[in-house]
């Protein structure tokens, strides 16, 4: 009897396997999972600092296009250039969302910041804005005076203390320094730094708001995904965003109130708070104060430490090949010579220095793993189906250091960059990102970048403070700092020297 009954069961399993096969629509064709995920925290387990390097490991291991979950939140983990080429080309729309957490707590952001809005109306609103009175490139060549000061003072600086051969040089801070004046006179034609900083006070307590900001932590925090630990940890890291948050709407209220009231009119001199403010008379509903600080802090955050910190690594791979330097060296006194100093004219007929950015960027990409960004609605990549809603991590910084896509990928080689095809090469290479959601501080970036590296291996010969190489080893921030700040000794070149004494 009981024989009978288990038949029955089978028989009975059989005909729900069968029939649910008819009825049941096929499972949906996902990516590999990569490695264990457990439940509640997912694959939150290799969330190993720095990131971007765990996550090489595992897509090295698992593959190049994986679905992992982090929590509960979808993650789309991509480090080939075919699969990112589909994700922001096909389905460039789809991905130009970002995660809602993104803009939700981090520093108290809101969804008025550029770089963290939802796709839609009002993140095109603020890209046209500042691609207008930013980006574009009437207002940067407008810039570039500015931008010449500050490569100037930097020289002169660099000078003073040249002179004293025990001195060495704190590279860190000088870059730091001078993209947030570059970038505060563009805003607030303002310098905050070194001399001539108006009011002084002021300047030090903006210093001091600059460093707990860069201070904070990241967007990988695993406190994000985890909304119990967020709980545990609400009096800690809360505690110290809101205060921030505090400290920084209290500074920028203060510089949109001067600004309000000695407002520039001429034409040429206007600083982007100029403009903002006039936009607010107009349409004071949309151009709220709230909006015209998103855009300051916005600027800030995602143009200082990124250029600062490519100058410090581009700087700390020449002192580690003295060959690459002098060759740079040669190049400038070849096009520029040694009677007058380089400007930004110059920079377009210096092939070599660009390939020497390209090569850093390539090596150290200030946003290894981009920004994330979110689908908005199911879509295909590389044959999977990706639900609605996934987390998009690109792992740029895999891709430019594949093997095999790169030969010695992690050497220092700037003439492999002459070879490169296209802008992006086949998206090999994209510090910058690439669609609708890329960097549109690139322009700006490079400028910067240029102008200065050229100006210091112009004027100065550079060596290390001692017989040891630059230990080139990555920090664990939000934009790939060095982990050691890099100090370098120099000496002006003796026929620079009659220029920059002049400064
Ligand atoms: C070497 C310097 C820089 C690098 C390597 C860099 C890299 C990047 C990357 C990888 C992204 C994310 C792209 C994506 O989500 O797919 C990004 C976004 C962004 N960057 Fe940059 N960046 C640099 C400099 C700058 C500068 C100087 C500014 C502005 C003054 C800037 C403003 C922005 C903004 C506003 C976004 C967000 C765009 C959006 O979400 O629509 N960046 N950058
Ligand atoms: C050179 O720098 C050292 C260390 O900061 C200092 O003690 C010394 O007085 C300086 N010498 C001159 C000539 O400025
Ligand atoms: C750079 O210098 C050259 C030669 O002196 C000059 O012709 C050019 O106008 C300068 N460009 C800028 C942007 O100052
Ligand atoms: C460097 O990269 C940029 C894109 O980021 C590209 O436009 C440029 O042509 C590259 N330059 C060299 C010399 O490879």
């Amino acid at each position: 009897m009981e024989m009978v009954a288990f038949y029955y069961f089978l028989a009975f399993l059989l005909a729900f396997f069968l029939l649910s096969k008819q009825f049941f629509p096929k499972r949906k064709n996902l990516p590999p999972s990569g490695p264990l995920s457990f439940p509640i925290i997912g694959h939150l387990y290799l969330f190993k600092k720095p990131l971007h390097q765990n996550l090489a490991r595992i897509s090295s291991q698992y593959g190049p296009i994986l679905l992992l979950k982090f929590g509960s939140r979808r993650v789309l983990l991509v480090s080939s250039p075919s699969a990112a080429e589909e994700c922001f080309t096909t389905n460039d729309i789809v991905f130009a969302n970002r995660p809602r957490f993104l803009s939700g707590k981090y520093l108290g952001f809101d969804y008025t910041v550029l770089a963290l809005a939802p796709y839609g109306q009002h993140w095109r609103n603020l890209r046209r804005l500042t691609t207008l009175e930013i980006f574009s490139s009437t207002r940067l060549q407008m810039f570039s005076k500015t931008r010449t000061n500050e490569v100037h003072s930097l020289l002169q600086r660099l000078l003073a203390i040249a002179g004293n051969s025990s001195e060495t040089q704190d590279m860190k801070s000088m870059f730091f320094e001078l993209t947030l004046n570059n970038m505060m006179m563009m805003i607030a034609g303002k310098r905050y730094y070194g001399d001539n900083v108006g009011v002084l006070d002021k300047a030090k307590h903006f210093q001091e708001l600059v460093e707990e900001i860069f201070g904070a932590g990241g967007v990988s925090n695993i406190e994000d995904f985890l909304p119990l630990l967020k709980w545990v940890n609400f009096n800690g890291l809360e505690k110290k965003l809101v205060r921030l948050q505090k400290k920084r709407d209290q500074f920028m209220k203060e510089l949109i109130e001067e600004h309000r009231m000695a407002r520039t009119q001429s034409k040429d001199e206007k600083s982007l708070l100029d403009v903002l403010l006039s936009l607010q008379e107009d349409d004071p509903n949309y151009y709220t104060d709230e909006i015209i600080v998103g855009i300051i802090h916005v600027l800030l955050i995602a143009g200082t430490d990124t250029t600062a910190g490519t100058m410090e690594w581009a700087m700390s791979l020449l002192l580690n090949h003295p060959e690459v330097l002098k060759e740079a060296q040669a190049e400038i006194d070849a096009i520029v010579g040694q009677d007058r100093l380089l400007n930004e004219s110059d920079i377009s007929h210096l092939p070599y220095l660009h390939c020497i950015i390209n090569e850093t960027l390539r090596l150290y990409p200030a946003g290894p793993l981009l920004v994330p960004h979110e689908s908005s609605e199911e879509c295909i990549v590389g044959g999977y189906s990706i639900p609605r809603g996934t987390m998009l991590l690109v792992n740029l910084w895999a891709i430019q250091k594949d093997p095999n896509l790169w030969e010695e990928p992690t050497k220092f080689i700037p003439e492999r960059m002459e070879s490169i095809e296209g802008v992006r090469d086949g998206y090999k290479l994209m510090p910058f990102g690439s669609g609708r959601r890329s960097c549109p501080g690139e322009g700006l970036a490079l400028r910067v970048v240029g102008l200065t590296l050229g100006s210091l291996i112009q004027c100065f010969e550079w060596e290390r403070v001692d017989e040891e190489l630059i230990d080139m080893t990555e920090g664990t921030g939000l934009t790939m700092p060095k982990a050691k700040p890099l100090e370098a000794k120099c000496k002006p070149r003796p026929a620079m020297l009659s220029f920059l004494s002049q400064l």
